[in-house]
């Protein structure tokens, strides 16, 4: 696996693989990578000839009071991960090859990004659709594969590709679990032992909430309120359970067919997201 740093030698190559008429799949994370990640890797391996990944902790979609200083950078396991699945870059850049002090633009996919986890982390996918956009520009990649762990910003990086007319195909990949059901997050490594019980909680209220929708046992409204209160009394500080339609993420209506819960919470000093997507 070669280790890239700097831009112009990522384009250098890119060219090179592309002149060959090779495609390629890119894969952007923030690294301290786990299974959710590399399932993104082996979807990536089983449709491209190259697959690149990146590792780049993007300030700008921390919020002030975020972790953006103590989120978990984990560069050698990293690295180890990534050789054993069979990866053909790793592009490392530092904040300053991304960002320039005199940088005066942004991209901000309007509405979507101000609902939801929007709401109470402002300016936060603003910060993911200007740096994937800036990736999406540097990688050139033919695919580029997300988690469907984060719905919404899923949903913003289709909708900012679709508006921007950026050639690329975004893949969403299933959410990987732990065998209780917490969604895999580098974020599950601050809970405590009991809150890892606890938070397992998140997807098994998620599942009975959609059961709840499936059976039409009552309004929408009622079984968000449900599950709101069944996250309070397990010990979470819910943020939000919405059911929305996933194309664009609107509240739900009886009429519409594919269907997505989301869901926020806090718990202690973690903030954990999840949704289940089905059709009704
Ligand atoms: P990060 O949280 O590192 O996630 C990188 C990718 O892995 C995202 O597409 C995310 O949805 C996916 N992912 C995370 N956990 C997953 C799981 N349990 N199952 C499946 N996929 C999972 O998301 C980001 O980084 C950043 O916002 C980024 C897009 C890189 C922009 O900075």
């Amino acid at each position: 696996m070669q280790i890239i740093k700097n831009v112009c030698d990522i384009r250098e190559l890119i060219k090179a693989w592309q002149a060959a008429g090779e495609t390629i799949a890119f894969v952007p994370t923030m690294g301290n990578l786990h299974a959710g990640h590399l399932q993104l890797v082996k979807r990536a391996k089983a449709v491209a000839n190259r697959v690149v990944v990146s590792i780049f902790v993007n300030p700008t979609q921390f919020g002030v009071g975020e972790d953006f200083e103590t989120y978990p950078r984990t560069e050698k396991a990293d690295q180890e991960k990534l050789i054993a699945d069979g990866v053909d870059v790793l592009f490392l850049p530092a904040v300053d090859d991304i960002y320039t002090v005199d940088a005066r633009t942004t991209v901000t996919v309007a509405e979507v990004s101000e609902w939801y986890c929007g709401a109470s982390r402002p300016g936060h996918f603003a910060g993911v659709a200007t740096v994937v956009c800036k990736l999406f520009n540097i990688v050139q990649p033919d695919i580029a594969l997300f988690g469907l762990k984060d719905f919404q910003q899923l949903t913003i990086i289709r909708i900012m590709v679709r508006d921007l007319n950026i050639p690329v195909e975004i893949m969403g990949v299933d959410t990987v679990r732990e065998s209780s059901g917490l969604a895999m997050s580098s974020r599950n490594g601050y809970l405590t032992d009991h809150e890892n019980q606890v938070a397992s909680e998140l997807y098994r209220i998620l599942c009975v909430a959609r059961d709840a929708i499936l059976e039409d046992a009552c309004s929408y409204n009622e079984v968000e309120n449900q599950a709101f209160v069944a996250l309070q009394e397990v010990g979470f500080k819910p943020d939000y359970i919405s059911l929305c339609r996933s194309c664009d993420l609107k509240k739900a209506t009886p009429e519409d067919r594919d269907l997505v819960l989301l869901a926020a919470v806090r718990l202690g000093k973690t903030r954990l997201i999840d949704n289940i997507y089905f059709s009704k």
